[in-house]
């Protein structure tokens, strides 16, 4: 049986299984505490019987005005868990604790090469709201897509119009 849980800081200890993952970035230890203490409800672990860590997805939330939403900063599953419905699981957490903080989207960054993450957002109703330009450092640098999904409270759907040109990551606000 799956538990879903808040994740917690001795949780940092144990998490190599699924940080090993190429396409999951692991912060330094600060980045982690801020969201901890900031957002614990946007932070969740899916945890095996076994106490082996699933998978977590780690966000928060943020922006002014109508640009008030929830964001998923790091979303990711062991792969001995994957095509288990368990991604599917946590953004639908992080999706209703956005609802409860009265959000108007939720939003997430992706590599444009990660294409099985942008399928399964799309499958969850996420749109490609824009493209950031070289968002990813590296050699080369790499874009991002901006993908959101409206929340109830954005009656209209207005946060969910893609933007029709890409942008640079000094304007991501
Ligand atoms: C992307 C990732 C989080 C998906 O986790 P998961 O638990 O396997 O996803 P789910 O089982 O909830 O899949 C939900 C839906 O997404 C789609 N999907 C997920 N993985 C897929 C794959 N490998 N190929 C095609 N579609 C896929 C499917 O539509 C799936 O629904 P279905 O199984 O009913 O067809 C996981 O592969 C992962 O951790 N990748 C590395 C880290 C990463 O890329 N994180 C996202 C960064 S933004």
């Amino acid at each position: 049986m799956t538990t879903l849980r808040p994740f917690t800081c001795m949780d940092l200890l144990k998490f190599n299984n699924v940080n090993l993952d190429p396409l999951t970035e692991t912060f330094g230890l600060p980045f982690y505490m801020q969201y901890l203490a900031h957002w614990p409800e946007h932070f969740q672990i899916a945890e095996s019987p076994s106490g082996e860590i699933m998978g977590y997805i780690m966000g928060k939330a943020e922006g002014m005005g109508e640009n008030w939403h929830g964001h998923v900063t790091a979303l990711t599953v062991s792969p001995d868990y994957r095509r288990l419905g368990m991604a599917a699981t946590l953004m639908s957490w992080l999706e209703e604790a956005s609802e409860k903080k009265q959000a108007y989207f939720v939003d997430l960054f992706v590599r444009v090469s990660n294409k099985v993450a942008i399928q399964m957002y799309k499958q969850l109703g996420y749109i490609i709201y824009r493209t950031v330009l070289e968002y990813y450092s590296g050699d080369p640098d790499e874009d991002a897509y901006d993908m959101r999904k409206a929340c109830s409270r954005d009656v209209e759907r207005q946060s969910v119009i893609p933007l029709t040109h890409p942008v640079r990551p000094e304007e991501v606000d």
